[in-house]
């Protein structure tokens, strides 16, 4: 209902009471209470007696009635729930998941108190920042899993690169570099079956306006440090989700090649001399090729290796 309300009031002047009531069927009370929790939620709006309500300013956070404003996805962003702080994004959409929200279910937090990052590492997700998940019910097996990730990671520097004009780079397996900083970091869970995947979390944390801790200046960069105005969220997150829409669409209906080729073209790795760190090996070689489980294909002095997962380093 408050979608409905924030659209009559689009128009910038008063609307009474009692019009938003009868155009939405309710009681002049719900209209109220819906109009108190928009001004919680970070609408500035005017009532005044007898005139009605005015919408003067919108929040500047992701709140679920802003992303969604006329968002025209198919799939992605059909539901959308935002927090003012949360655990993790990711922790959350498992358990709607458990309810069964819908494929596109997206979940955001200004502030993540328990942020996850790959490999039980931590994530910093002070404001300012875009923190938030996708919930994906992807009809592929489970060892194709990584290809979710590199659609989300082509739609994210899509996206950034329509809202501000950068363009990040892909550095395998899923994260954005910014000037070679860390500016994005996806974090892909799912459950699965030996045949097929239950459901995938895509876990998206971009640092945005946040300011970077002591600690991580030398790795870690924020769009708002090479971009000359501070960057809507908003449209941020609105550009990645009408992106990630249109690949996902495309990668489901069996174009990964139209990914595939666009991932190239972000992360520039192929002919690349690089270095891997897994769990317990270092591997060196030339990157040749992703195969159609996003695996690493490099030439290396022992023949051509297959790499699943680590750190790389180009050297
Ligand atoms: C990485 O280690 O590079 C992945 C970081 C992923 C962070 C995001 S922020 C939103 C979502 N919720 C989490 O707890 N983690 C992911």
């Amino acid at each position: 209902m408050r979608d409905k309300i924030l659209n009559l009031l689009n128009g910038g002047d008063f609307v009474s009471g009692e019009k938003l009531a009868e155009n939405l069927n309710v009681s002049r009370t719900s209209i109220w209470k819906q109009i108190k929790t928009l001004k919680e939620l970070g609408y500035k709006i005017e009532s005044i007696k007898n005139k009605g309500y005015k919408l003067i300013s919108r929040p500047t956070s992701p709140v679920a009635e802003e992303v969604t404003f006329g968002l025209d996805t198919k799939i992605i962003g059909k539901e959308v729930h935002y927090f003012k702080s949360l655990p993790s994004t990711n922790v959350f959409c498992k358990k709607l998941i458990k309810d069964g929200s819908p494929e596109g279910t997206v979940v955001i937090a200004d502030v993540q108190t328990s942020g996850r990052g790959r490999k039980d590492r931590r994530w910093l997700s002070p404001e300012g920042g875009l923190w938030f998940s996708v919930v994906l019910y992807p009809h592929i097996p489970p060892h194709h899993g990584m290809l979710v990730t590199m659609t989300s990671s082509v739609s994210i520097v899509q996206g950034i690169n329509d809202v501000t004009g950068l363009s990040p780079m892909i550095k395998w397996p899923n994260d954005l570099l910014l000037n070679g900083k860390k500016v994005c970091g996806i974090l892909t869970e799912l459950d699965a079956e030996i045949d097929r995947i239950n459901y995938t979390v895509v876990g998206i944390g971009i640092n945005v306006n946040n300011s970077i801790d002591e600690k991580l200046k030398k790795t870690a960069i924020s769009l708002i440090q090479k971009s000359k105005s501070k960057i809507s969220r908003v449209e941020l997150l609105r550009s990645i989700l009408k992106n990630m829409d249109e690949n996902y669409s495309k990668f489901i209906s069996g174009n990964f090649n139209y990914i595939k080729k666009l991932w190239f073209s972000y992360s520039n790795i192929v002919g690349k001399r690089i270095r891997v760190k897994g769990e317990k090996t270092i591997i060196k070689g030339i990157v040749i090729d992703i195969d159609e489980s996003g695996c690493l294909i490099l030439d290396t002095e022992n023949g051509i290796t297959r790499i699943v997962s680590g750190d790389m380093e180009y050297i």
